[in-house]
């Protein structure tokens, strides 16, 4: 059995792995959904690991999802790759998910790095991409995940085609372990007055970190990832972390994956369809055949 398992918040991992499962035929899994169902008795033979590089390492979900897997989820000889989506670079990331999957029994034989248009804005100086060089990361994402699929395909060893950056040992030893205890919390988000209870935002939380007031207003439960679905998703630009949101922009992952369009009235439908998708359990548009959710599995 060959799967594809994913974390995403603003739809950047999942268009990666919707295309990589479109291009293996591999099963594709929601980690937000699957976590606490996955058994040791499904025995992976070829896993693939894809979710974004949260400062320079794993997201807390993926690190605690991988965590919770039982002994045996993959086939001894298992074929093991990791696709990291970033805006810019991952640091040492890479180390961090060999040594996660290793803990597990598990050998990671290939790792990618794909750089897609960015969602940090919760720092001065951090902001979404300008709309041109967003497009030229999609654009350029395409081929550099027919490359990853072939590579997959032939299950090629020892591979690993990764951005580091600069100074990836302080970004990953020294400024990641500052971020994770000063700023993975929900403890700075509030929302504007512009707020008007659409629960947009919970619908989109991969964790379920949000529950709404009787006035429809959110409320962040404790239990954040960081992965800022509700920032970037809100239709009224209502949701703040702290006051550095103030002036930035959002980003969600156009599904098709297509370069966005400067045309506003399309973004809006193109929004408004990803909500539905997104109601509905997944994108399912993009979603192969064989696609199944693990939560169905016996
Ligand atoms: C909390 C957080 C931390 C991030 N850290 C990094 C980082 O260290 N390096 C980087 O290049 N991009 C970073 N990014 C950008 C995301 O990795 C990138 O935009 C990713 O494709 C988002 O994927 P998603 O849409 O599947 O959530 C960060 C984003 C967030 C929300
Ligand atoms: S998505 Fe925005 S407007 Fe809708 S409930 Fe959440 S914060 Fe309010
Ligand atoms: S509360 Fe917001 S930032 Fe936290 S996990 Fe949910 S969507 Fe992501």
């Amino acid at each position: 059995m060959n799967a594809i398992f994913y974390f995403s918040g603003t739809g950047n991992s999942r268009y990666v792995a919707q295309t990589l499962a479109r291009l293996t035929g591999d099963a594709l899994y929601d980690m937000a959904q699957a976590s606490g169902t996955v058994r040791g008795a499904l025995r992976y033979d070829r896993i693939g690991w894809v979710f974004p590089v949260h400062a320079w390492g794993l997201p807390r979900w993926v690190r605690r999802f991988m965590q919770s897997l039982l002994d045996g989820f993959a086939a001894p000889e298992a074929y093991v790759y990791g696709v990291m989506t970033c805006g810019d670079d991952i640091g040492l990331a890479d180390r961090e998910l060999r040594s996660a999957l290793q803990s597990k029994g598990m050998t990671l034989h290939a790792v990618f790095s794909v750089q897609m248009p960015n969602t940090y804005v919760c720092l001065p100086g951090f902001d979404v991409d300008s709309e041109a060089v967003a497009n030229r990361k999609l654009d350029a994402a395409r081929p550099a995940l027919d490359a990853i699929a072939a590579d997959v395909l032939a299950a090629h060893r020892g591979v690993s085609r990764v951005t580091p950056g600069r100074m990836p040992w302080m970004k990953s030893r020294v400024l990641r372990p500052l971020f994770n205890r000063l700023l993975v919390t929900d403890r700075y988000f509030h929302t504007l007055p512009s707020c008007n209870g659409c629960h947009t935002c919970s619908a989109h939380c991969p964790v379920r970190n949000i529950r709404h007031r009787p006035d429809g207003r959110p409320e962040w439960l404790g239990h954040c990832t960081g992965c800022l679905a509700c920032y970037h998703t809100c239709p009224q630009h209502a949701v703040r972390f702290g006051h550095t949101t103030r002036h930035k922009g959002q980003y969600t992952c156009p599904t098709d994956g297509q370069p966005r369009r400067s045309d506003r009235k399309n973004e809006t439908a193109d929004r408004n369809s990803r909500t539905a998708d997104r109601k509905n359990g997944q994108c399912a548009r993009h979603l192969p055949d064989h696609t199944q959710s693990i939560i169905n599995k016996p």
